[in-house]
């Protein structure tokens, strides 16, 4: 047995109260079906600024109405400090994933971005520590590493940040050290690097690049790359992002409290080699399918050029075990996006 696979059989024999924030969002609403698929409670916080309705009524649909009755949702924003407090009362464990994701948005409105991801965390923070929880487990990002040089990336060794959106991720691992030390407060960072799967997003300008392409190609559209397709990134399925956030709140060991951690798999691709494999499975799925090379476009300000994890100190600390490479992630989600995209 792995130790996800223990922590996960620990769950189902005794039920605690969670606080998912972003809910409706693709990572959140992911985390929600697992938890209630292990016979967890969860309240949910979420303003629906880019998460959806549609995503719980799917996991309802995937968990059954006997988990999804553990499920309370509260319609609010991390900016008011009252929302966040009511959502923590009784909660025991807080994985806070709410915040406007998207390095170009942040580049475009910092402030909005800002206000989020700064000032809602900050709220986040205060609203849990006076709620007692046992651990706060929150979305941090590879952004952070900025322009440090280094491959593969280790968890000590950060740049300075390259857009508002990682500033706001900096300041977010700045507050939590704070809070560690003024208050005893206990966090766990996840760095999140290029996340993909299920639920997923693929509209608006600011969508990662998975759902977009593959709704592009399913659509007949142009796949736009911006730059020469040689950047690269380490793109990492949603269930060992799941893994990575479980095991955070569940984390034993006194040593793995107030750090942060990459979360990816260590497997370095750069977006031409993506783009060959999503256009491989896709027209393994739908022989007729049609999908011209893609265009390529100026680099975007304020990308990285290439990002890889370091995933040693998640191993050694919290036992996490990347379950999938990407390629069977994308094999896993590739029905899923099929179904789903072909109909939107
Ligand atoms: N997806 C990735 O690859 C990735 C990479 C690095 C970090 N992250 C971080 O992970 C977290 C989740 O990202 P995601 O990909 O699921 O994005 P998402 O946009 O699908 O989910 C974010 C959720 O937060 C909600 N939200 C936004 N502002 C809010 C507010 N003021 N109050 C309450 N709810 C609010 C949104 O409505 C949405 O449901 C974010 O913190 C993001 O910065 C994601």
């Amino acid at each position: 047995m792995t130790k996800y696979e223990k922590v996960l059989q620990a769950l189902k024999e005794k039920q605690e109260l969670w606080l998912v924030t972003g809910v409706a969002g693709f990572i959140g609403s992911n985390l929600l079906e697992t938890l209630l698929k292990h016979n967890q409670k969860v309240v949910g916080l979420d303003n629906f600024e880019t998460g959806h309705q549609h995503n719980l009524d799917k996991v309802k649909a995937i968990v059954g109405e006997e988990n999804w009755a553990n499920f309370a949702l509260i319609e609010g924003d991390i900016r008011n400090l009252d929302d966040c407090k009511k959502a923590c009362d009784g909660v025991q464990y807080v994985l806070h994933q709410a915040a406007l994701g998207s390095v170009p948005r942040s580049v475009v409105d910092p402030i909005t971005t800002n206000s989020t991801n700064t000032d809602g965390f900050l709220n986040m923070l205060v609203a849990a520590r006076d709620a007692n929880i046992k651990q706060f487990v929150y979305a941090a990002s590879s952004s952070t590493y900025g322009d440090h040089p280094d491959l593969p990336k280790v968890e000590d060794k950060i740049g300075n940040p390259l857009s508002p959106y990682a500033v706001t991720k900096l300041v977010n691992e700045l507050y939590s050290k704070v809070f560690a030390r003024t208050y005893g407060f206990k966090t766990i960072g996840l760095r999140y690097f290029n996340i993909f799967g299920y639920r997923q997003d693929p509209d608006g300008a600011y969508a990662a690049v998975i759902p977009k392409w593959v709704a592009a190609m399913l659509h007949n559209e142009e796949v736009f790359i911006n730059g020469d397709g040689e950047t690269s990134r380490d793109f990492c399925f949603i269930d060992n992002t799941v893994q990575a956030n479980i095991l955070s709140a569940m984390a034993d060991n006194p040593d793995a409290t107030d750090q942060v951690y990459n979360v990816a798999v260590n497997e370095q691709t750069s977006l031409n080699e993506l783009f060959n494999s999503l256009r491989n499975e896709l027209i393994a799925r739908i022989p007729d399918l049609k999908i011209a090379d893609p265009v390529y476009k100026d680099f975007r300000a304020g990308d990285v050029r290439h990002s890889l994890a370091d995933i040693s100190k998640a191993k050694e600390l919290l036992g996490y075990d990347p379950e999938y490479r990407i390629n069977e992630g994308i094999k896993l989600s590739m029905d899923w996006y099929i179904k789903d995209l072909s109909t939107t």
